[in-house]
């Protein structure tokens, strides 16, 4: 694997002006001015592996991702700390899930190292878009896709593996209040044995239209059900589901359907940690309604890369509706949220070994491949 990154910086009047108004990034609409590239063919390897100013990809208009959904990616994010330190979270989790979804689609996968040295390097250079105003983040899309002009149905022999940063608000409109969330009682996201567990673009082209119903119903996002028996709750649109009922914290057990989280496996640990009862477990959504209804159902949450913690105030299935702790953020989803945003913003003691500060480690080989 080539390991030499080049760098080509951007001329400086092509610089883009960095939004300074951080309680207007929204997610997912500002992008820096440098993107992380590499290419891959079965005689080279990965190669031609480099960071260049952004610009549209050029790719063949028969390119087998643009026909056949050969396509995965990755979220997370570069955090400042008040120290000015610059912090990643968990990224080799990152690294080991895109390995996995690339597996899936049967797609050329990326080692973590390698992984890890593209992430590193491009946030290390693109470190002023690091915005620094609480709740914000440089959120980081790194993305595999197959390239070979090919229209038979076949996995690629051509990939490029390129990676864009952007900094990035709460990834609701709502910011860190309660959602409203319509459950899906007709369409559903995944069934065992299919896609559910990649990060691919599929899923989430595949959750339009549900999304579309939840909207224009006054919804910001839908509850999925399992597609068996449309009985059991799988995950919400961009994030797994949490809910505490009678002191424990349930959530739907990774059955092949669900997305492995990291936020979500990162608050399973917290909370055993913290020695709460903690069940991943089916839940139905009958006993959902029922517990929250009866009382005993105090809180709901959902856990993303971009949404963070998320309360849910209200869902709504078949017509009706549950209001849960008063749709007001209730301790635990609040006592997470500001646990771990400190944490990933090198706040808190890191006692699990999932921060790292990189921009110490690497500024001196950053320099060496600048070509
Ligand atoms: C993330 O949480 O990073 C995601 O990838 C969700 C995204 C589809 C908005």
């Amino acid at each position: 694997m080539n390991k030499t990154i080049a760098i080509r910086r951007v001329r400086p009047e092509a610089r883009r002006a960095i939004p300074t108004d951080a309680s207007k990034l929204g997610f997912g609409r500002y992008f820096s001015d440098h993107f992380f590239a590499t290419e891959f063919d079965r005689q080279n390897g990965w190669h031609l592996t480099r960071i260049e100013p952004m610009r549209p990809l050029q790719i063949d208009a028969a390119a087998i991702c643009l026909h056949y959904g050969q396509e995965v990616f990755e979220g997370l994010k570069a955090y400042r700390g008040k120290d000015d330190g610059i912090y990643l979270f968990r990224w080799q989790k990152n690294a080991e899930r895109l390995r996995n979804s690339c597996r899936r689609l049967m797609m050329e996968t990326v080692d973590e190292e390698f992984f890890g040295r593209a992430v590193k390097t491009l946030v290390l250079l693109e470190q002023e878009w690091i915005p620094r105003a609480p709740s914000s983040s440089l959120y980081i899309r790194p993305t595999v896709i197959a390239t070979d002009p090919f229209l038979g149905v076949r996995p690629g022999d051509e990939y490029a593996f390129y990676i864009i940063v952007g900094p990035a608000g709460p990834y609701y409109p709502e910011g860190f209040n309660p959602v409203r969330i319509w459950v899906s009682s007709e369409d559903v996201r995944a069934v065992r044995g299919g896609l559910g567990e990649a990060k691919t673009a599929a899923n989430y082209a595949h959750s339009l239209c549900a999304q579309h119903k939840a909207k224009s119903l006054g919804y910001t996002q839908v509850l999925w059900l399992d597609a068996i028996e449309h009985r059991w709750v799988e995950e919400v649109g961009t994030m797994n589901i949490f809910f505490v009922i009678n002191d424990e914290v349930i959530t739907p057990p990774l059955a092949g359907t669900i997305l492995p989280g990291v936020t979500r496996d990162s608050v399973l640990t917290i909370c055993r940690h913290w020695g709460m009862k903690v069940s991943e477990r089916a839940i139905s959504i009958d006993e959902v309604f029922e517990q929250a209804s009866s009382g005993a159902l105090t809180e709901a949450f959902g856990t993303g890369t971009a949404a963070v913690i998320s309360p849910v105030g209200v869902l709504s299935y078949k017509g009706k509706e549950v209001v849960i702790g008063r749709n007001q953020t209730g301790p635990l989803a609040n006592r997470l949220h500001d646990y771990l945003t400190r944490l990933q913003h090198g706040e808190e003691e890191d006692l699990f070994g999932w921060v790292e500060r990189i921009d110490k480690l690497d500024i001196d080989q950053l320099a060496v491949w600048n070509g």
